[in-house]
């Protein structure tokens, strides 16, 4: 899954990876989860093709095929019932027809949609890897959210409120100004939860699933690429690599740029130091746009030299997780050094930073434990962990 800040080369760097796929013989899929597709587009394809045909595996190759989801077919396809219903709601509150099957898109359908895509083509072993164009960092923390989410509310609210429709529903519909959901909105429900069921196991285990965390060499987008591992940790998903998009190459000699190249390269220091272990690739900014299959090729290749295979399983340890023991707020830092000498423990902003002899760590912190202050650490089996308490 290819997740970053909006603009950062996303697209690209998925397609780029999909060509590589392929070479490669994988049976590769490119899934957009961007409701702002543009992965026809990378691949410089026919602007009809755009929006008709890649609603349904659209074969780039042999080996790689495209997707981008049409969250009009999958209502048709998937969420009949529900969408109906929700749109017979708004209209009784004076809502257009129109109008109200626009509002009846839920937050969420598309990622769901896309979440049944790749739970059936896992079931059915259709591809060998799939990449994920995500959206923009806040909606792929929703959609890698959603699984919990949708478990909790099966778990607690759904079967409360059929049996309560149940029970309700025939004097109910005599005086409440609109119908009440049907069984079949509960079965269509019910039938969407089947689809999803597993999904987020294979999301969580790091043997089938990683993420690629996409940046730039700027301040800016640097800070919501830190957000981004902190929330993809809190989720338990693995990053993998953090890729450094549009480096200015240093043949680039104008002095126009020269603020430019000492910037980056700070930034580039900072996010070596900020996400170790995890490594870090540079792509530099090519003289021209990513678009179509030759261009994807050359950044492919600057992407996964030689032989280098982009599913390759690199990293399966979580570099940090947040719990909860006895009450207190713990992080649990793996230190693969098994590093010895004293332990350093501070806060920098909302960051939690550890020292253990000359190795440091940052450590961003999810926002319910921002607050919160080091107590206590105790380094076992190469996990050092920190207690946080509210600071006194
Ligand atoms: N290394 C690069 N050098 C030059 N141009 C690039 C590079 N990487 C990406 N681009 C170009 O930058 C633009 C944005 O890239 P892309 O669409 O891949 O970003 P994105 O992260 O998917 O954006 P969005 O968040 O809007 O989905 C495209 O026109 C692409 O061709
Ligand atoms: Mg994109």
């Amino acid at each position: 899954m290819f997740s970053g800040k909006g603009g950062v080369g996303k697209t690209s760097l998925a397609a780029a990876t999909g060509v590589k796929l392929s070479a490669l013989k994988y049976r590769t899929l490119v899934m957009s989860i961007d409701p702002a597709h543009s992965l026809a587009d990378s691949f410089d394809l026919d602007n009809d093709l755009f929006h008709t045909q890649t609603s349904d595996p659209l074969p780039i190759n042999t080996h790689l095929s495209i997707l981008e989801l049409n969250i009009q077919k999958e209502i048709k396809r998937h969420w009949q019932e529900i969408s109906s219903y929700v749109s017979a709601v708004l209209r009784t509150t004076g809502i257009s027809g129109v109008e109200a099957e626009e509002l009846a898109i839920l937050p969420g359908m598309e990622e769901l949609s896309a979440m049944m895509y790749i739970n059936q083509y896992r079931r059915e072993q259709t591809y060998d890897v799939i990449v994920l164009d995500a959206a923009p960092t806040a909606e792929s923390m929703r959609f890698i959210s959603m699984p919990t989410t949708l478990d909790w509310y099966m778990k607690h609210i759904f079967p409360f409120q059929r049996n309560l429709l149940k029970a309700v529903r025939p004097i109910a519909n005599r005086v409440a100004p609109f119908e009440l959901p049907t069984d079949s909105y509960f079965a269509n429900i019910r039938s969407l939860f089947e689809k999803l069921e597993g999904v987020d196991t294979v999301m969580e285990n790091p043997q089938t699933t990683s993420v690629r965390l996409v940046t730039n060499p700027e301040k800016m987008v640097l800070r919501e690429t830190q957000r981004a591992f902190v929330y993809f940790s809190l989720h338990g998903l693995t990053v993998d690599t953090v890729i450094v998009n549009r480096v200015l190459p240093t043949a680039i000699k104008d002095s126009w740029f020269s603020e430019w190249h000492t910037s980056q390269e700070r930034v580039l220091t900072e996010i070596e130091e900020y996400f170790a272990p995890v490594p870090v690739k540079r792509v530099p900014l090519f003289a021209h746009e990513v678009l179509g299959k030759q261009r994807l090729q050359e950044l492919a290749e600057l992407l996964y030299p030689g032989a280098e295979d982009p599913s390759a399983v690199t990293r399966t340890e979580k570099p940090y997780t947040f719990g909860k023991s006895n009450g207190a707020y713990e992080v649990r830092v793996l230190l693969p050094f098994a590093a010895k000498g004293e332990v350093g423990l501070f806060k920098k902003g909302d960051e939690l930073v550890v020292e253990v002899g000359t190795l440091r760590r940052h450590i961003g912190l999810p926002r319910s434990m921002a607050m919160l202050s080091p107590a206590r650490a105790k380094l076992e089996n190469r996990v050092l962990t920190v207690e946080m308490k509210e600071a006194q």
